[in-house]
């Protein structure tokens, strides 16, 4: 068993637990922060163990391109290449589906996407995907899927889900025909499509499960839908998958999104918005989120978040950060990220002690309702 519950929230689907992988134990609730093409931009690996973060998430489709898996194979896999050595998870390319839908063609047997790097044109499969994500070496891997946009008609989404179902047999089957290269162990999760159609939601749901993976993900959200609708499918999910395996909503998502999935049973989350949103000068805060590059703080002494206590707070001032920003010196780029990544931890860490301590939601709305009341 990889996964342990325990503790779980009498008055809501919260629940703690801890996730075990050949690189180490992942206490959950958990986020992970994003390093597509095995960096977490402008971050080191120690840097990251320095904001908490217990793990990351890789691409297979950015790294298959580049640098491809001959050299991945022979650095001896994404561990040693790019010296992290906590646990790893490689979402599949099934989101490439969607984010390039103009360069890519579904059929049953995969996808052939069109490079978007050089235009020559490469077909990932069901069984490839698993086999590059071999050579990676992640902890985690997720099976080839499509994650329909969210205006996509209901017919669309039935098909498209069910041929989801049918290259998740093929992962698992693949999966359980293959050994990892390398001397640790690999789980293999699945990915519920179905968009918000609770019936289509049910029938994915339903067939992973009997394919029996050792984690659940729900796929196909945050693509444009009311976050309201979201939640309602976290709501059926949770009467639907099983109770000791860990469940991981992909590319979400705000903390206010974060901390209601939580509270309807999600354990695992990654998302762009704290690299991407450093890397605008914008960062998060207990009291909410602030444009550093705003004229403003210029003569603003104090921390980003006063009493904070991670290592941008201790050491640095927003008029510092602001003038590296307003100079355009790439080290205000690296501490707006380095906040913000400590943000999130700080964020599903603390979800995860008040879960345990029985205050999770009176914690969460006083959290959001300053969050929410802060700067802008
Ligand atoms: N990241 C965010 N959403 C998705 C999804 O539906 N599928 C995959 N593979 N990755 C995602």
């Amino acid at each position: 068993m990889n996964f342990r519950l325990q503790s779980t929230d009498p008055r809501s689907a919260a629940r703690t637990g801890i996730l075990s992988t050949g690189h180490g134990d992942i206490p959950t609730p958990v986020f992970m922060p994003v390093g597509t093409r095995a960096s977490v931009k402008s971050v080191e690996p120690h840097e990251l163990l320095e904001q908490e973060a217990h793990i990351i998430l890789t691409n297979t489709y950015h790294l298959y391109l580049k640098p491809g898996n001959h050299i991945i194979r022979k650095a001896g896999g994404v561990h040693p290449f790019m010296d992290w050595h906590g646990p790893l998870l490689t979402d599949s390319g099934g989101y490439q589906v969607y984010s390039l839908s103009e360069l890519r063609r579904i059929s049953e047997e995969g996808v052939t996407f069109k490079s978007h790097l050089d235009g020559s044109m490469l077909q990932f499969t069901p069984e490839n995907v698993v086999d590059t994500q071999r050579i990676i070496g992640s902890d985690i891997m997720m099976p080839l899927d499509e994650c329909p946009s969210s205006k996509a008609d209901r017919e669309y989404i039935r098909k498209s889900g069910e041929l989801t179902i049918r290259w998740a047999e093929r992962a698992r089957r693949h999966f359980s025909a293959t050994a990892p290269l390398y001397h640790h162990p690999q789980m293999l999760f699945g990915i519920t499509q179905g968009g918000t159609h609770s019936d289509l939601r049910a029938l994915s749901a339903k067939a992973l499960v009997d394919l029996d993976f050792d984690g659940y993900a729900t796929g196909g959200m945050a693509v444009g839908e009311p976050a309201e609708e979201m939640y309602r499918i976290l709501e059926l999910s949770h009467t639907l998958l099983p109770e000791h395996k860990p469940r991981y909503l992909m590319g979400v998502g705000t903390p206010e999104n974060i901390l209601n999935a939580i509270e309807r049973g999600i354990d695992m989350f990654d998302c762009v918005i704290p690299t991407r949103e450093g890397r605008n000068g914008r960062v998060y805060t207990r009291k909410g989120k602030m444009n550093l590059r705003s004229a403003k703080y210029a003569e603003d002494f104090s921390p980003v978040d006063e009493g904070f206590g991670n290592h941008v707070c201790k050491h640095y001032s927003r008029a510092y950060i602001r003038h590296l920003l307003n100079v355009g010196e790439i080290l205000g780029l690296k501490l707006c990220t380095l906040q913000n990544i400590s943000f999130f931890m700080w964020l599903t860490r603390t979800a995860r002690q008040r879960i345990e301590e029985g205050s999770f939601l009176e914690w969460k709305a006083g959290f959001l309702e300053e969050f929410n009341r802060g700067e802008a």
